[in-house]
């Protein structure tokens, strides 16, 4: 089903939807306990205020309520690739969720980064989260590893979506 709802860019004010919408479920997406919510709007409220082009976090609207959100944050830190890729974040409030608004967020991030010279995108996510690891699967993505277990938690699954270019696992 076609969502209806608007995807437009994020601001300050927004920390507080963010967080409550990544609190709902954080649990779900790193299989263990968050921390508090105010902890949560402080992280998002910092990255709010420092991210810049091409990066981006956007949110999903429905009317004037927010049901999701998109986030394409540096992963590297050097002056080769820190423009060139991203990691990507999605979160669908729970109210919201089963009925397009993940794809239609995942697919505005791989428009994005086609569009803004990210050459690469990353995405960790838990073997476990089989809605996520179907959104981005549908759209393009591609499993190219897992990461060593750490805190107990299940196995990270290492995602990637390169625009316009066709990848296959080496
Ligand atoms: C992952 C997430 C963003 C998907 O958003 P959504 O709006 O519910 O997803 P969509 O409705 O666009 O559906 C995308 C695909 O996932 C499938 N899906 C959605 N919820 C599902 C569920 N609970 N179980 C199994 N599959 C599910 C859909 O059927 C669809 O696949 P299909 O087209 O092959 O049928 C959402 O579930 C979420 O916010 N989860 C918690 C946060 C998270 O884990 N984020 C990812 C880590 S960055």
């Amino acid at each position: 089903m076609q969502p209806y709802c608007l995807i437009r860019p994020a601001v300050t004010d927004d920390a507080k939807d963010i967080a409550s919408i990544w609190y709902e479920d954080a649990a779900r997406a790193f299989g263990e306990a968050p921390p508090t919510r105010d902890a949560a709007e402080a992280f998002y409220l910092k990255r709010l205020k420092t991210i810049e082009p091409p990066f981006g976090i956007w949110l999903a609207v429905e009317g004037s309520s927010p049901v999701g959100w998109q986030a394409l944050q540096p992963v590297r830190n050097n002056p080769i690739h820190g423009e060139r890729w991203a990691e990507s974040s999605t979160y669908v409030s729970k109210c919201a969720q089963n009925r397009g608004v993940g794809r239609m967020l995942i697919r505005f991030a791989n428009q994005h980064a086609a569009r803004n010279g990210i050459e690469l995108v990353v995405g960790l996510i838990l073997r476990t989260n089989i809605a996520s690891r179907r959104m981005v699967e549908s759209e393009g993505w591609l499993v190219v590893g897992t990461l060593p277990r750490l805190s107990g938690q299940d196995e990270y699954e290492y995602w990637v979506y390169t625009p316009g270019r066709d990848v296959t696992r080496t």
